[in-house]
């Protein structure tokens, strides 16, 4: 993304053209960025070549997936339609790992069918469930246990998911005893630990205290793991200031504990994937003037970018055409939801606006379609994917008439 002649593009194609032709709001990706993200992650761990299971909640396009999947990736499920979503994209089920603390009878039934490489179980109850399920249907099912391996991942607290007080994964002693009660069944064959302590990342130490809290348990439990997955948690820099994950180090990392443990590593990356090849463009429908702010009322709201309202979350926020003008007041981006949270950003000595202007919110490739809802029974946006010279529809605008 850069400034052509004042212009905002995103792989040379004008965000102004982009707004006329397919109207606002509208989330766009960059394929090229894209093809830039998988290469550089393939690349920081191309000494042990991990599975790299694209984690389908950050983005749950299936055009976007069937791109992801040209590249040999797998996918990461938390649900029955994520995995029927991975598979309808055309991704190799032996690529691919369910996770979640809550899958119902019919989610594990549906994984077995489908013969997916691994069910990655989060409780003893769940355990018994798979093996229930898999002695009726006569199968062995390959299942990994998660670990909660308490460790703080440094990130914001809703999205921290390794310490004991979250409710993912089971404890060291838990694991240990779930460890013999797969021994003595015939159905469910234990070839996993799985590991995820968090979201959004930056700092290498979590990871490295993380990994050495795993390869005590296994040297405790002396179980061959075929697999071990790590899950994903890789931040990104939302802000050009920000701190950047040290992708070296934590490989150095891995490879120290692979030097122990010879086992395959699984990735569960979603947002290092997707997270900077999106942008969300918007129009201002009006500019209401107010003592110390002024307000700009946007045409996208919260229900199409939930990650400020839910997290605090900030993304940043450009005009589609620079000038010269700054406004002397602050700007409140907001949307036009009946929520007073239904608020963007807040900055100051932006350029001077007008009714009209077209506005960028960068970075929202990664949960931010995937968690836009229908509120206010707004339809959702349309999804286009920039790849070479052409801007694809890769899925429509809702209509009012679909929310009928
Ligand atoms: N694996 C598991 C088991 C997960 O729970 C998650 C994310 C991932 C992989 C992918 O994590 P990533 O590489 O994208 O960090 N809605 C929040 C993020 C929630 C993440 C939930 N789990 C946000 O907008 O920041």
């Amino acid at each position: 993304m850069e400034y052509i002649k004042k212009k905002l593009t995103i792989d040379k194609v004008k965000i102004e053209d982009i707004a006329k032709k397919f109207g606002t709001p509208s989330y766009c990706y960059s394929y090229l960025e894209l093809k830039k993200n998988i290469n550089n992650f393939k690349k920081n761990f191309k000494s042990f070549s991990p599975l790299i299971c694209f984690a389908i909640k950050s983005n749950t396009n299936v055009n976007l997936i069937k791109e992801i999947q040209k590249f040999g990736l797998g996918a990461d499920v938390v649900s029955m339609g994520e995995l029927m979503m991975a598979l309808k994209a055309g991704i190799n089920p032996k690529k691919i790992v369910f996770s979640g603390v809550g899958k119902t009878s019919d989610e594990i039934s549906y994984a077995i069918d489908k013969k997916i490489l691994l069910i990655n179980a989060e409780s003893k109850s769940e355990i018994k469930e798979i093996d229930k399920i898999a002695r009726i249907k006569k199968k062995k099912v390959q299942i990994g246990i998660r670990l909660n391996p308490n460790t703080d991942a440094k990130t914001l607290s809703q999205i921290s998911t390794g310490k004991k007080e979250n409710k993912f994964g089971v404890n060291e002693k838990t694991f240990l005893e779930l460890i013999n009660y797969c021994k003595n069944s015939q159905n469910v064959s234990l070839e996993c630990l799985s590991v995820h302590i968090g979201s959004q990342i930056l700092d290498h130490k979590p990871y490295e205290k993380m990994l050495n809290v795993v390869d005590k348990i296994i040297t405790k439990t002396k179980h061959k793991f075929k697999f071990i997955d790590l899950g994903g948690g890789m931040g990104i820099a939302y802000n050009d200031n920000s701190k950047k994950l040290n992708y070296s180090k934590y490989n150095v990392a891995i490879k120290k504990f692979l030097k122990k443990h010879n086992s395959k590593i699984i990735f569960e990356p979603g947002r290092s994937i997707v997270g900077n090849i999106g942008f969300l463009i918007s129009k201002v429908i009006y500019i209401k003037e107010n003592d110390k702010k002024d307000f700009i009322i946007l045409d996208a709201a919260m229900n199409d970018l939930m990650r400020p309202a839910l997290y605090g979350a900030h993304h940043k926020t450009l005009p589609s055409i620079k000038t010269n003008q700054i406004s002397k007041k602050t700007y409140e981006f907001v949307g036009p939801i009946c929520e007073s949270t239904d608020k963007f950003t807040s900055l100051h000595k932006f350029q001077k606006l007008k009714e009209k202007d077209i506005i960028v919110m960068c970075d929202v490739g990664a949960y931010g379609m995937s968690l836009s809802s229908n509120y206010n029974l707004r339809p959702k946006p349309t999804e286009l994917l920039i790849k070479g010279s052409k801007i694809k529809v890769i899925k429509k605008r809702q209509k009012h008439k679909d929310l009928m």
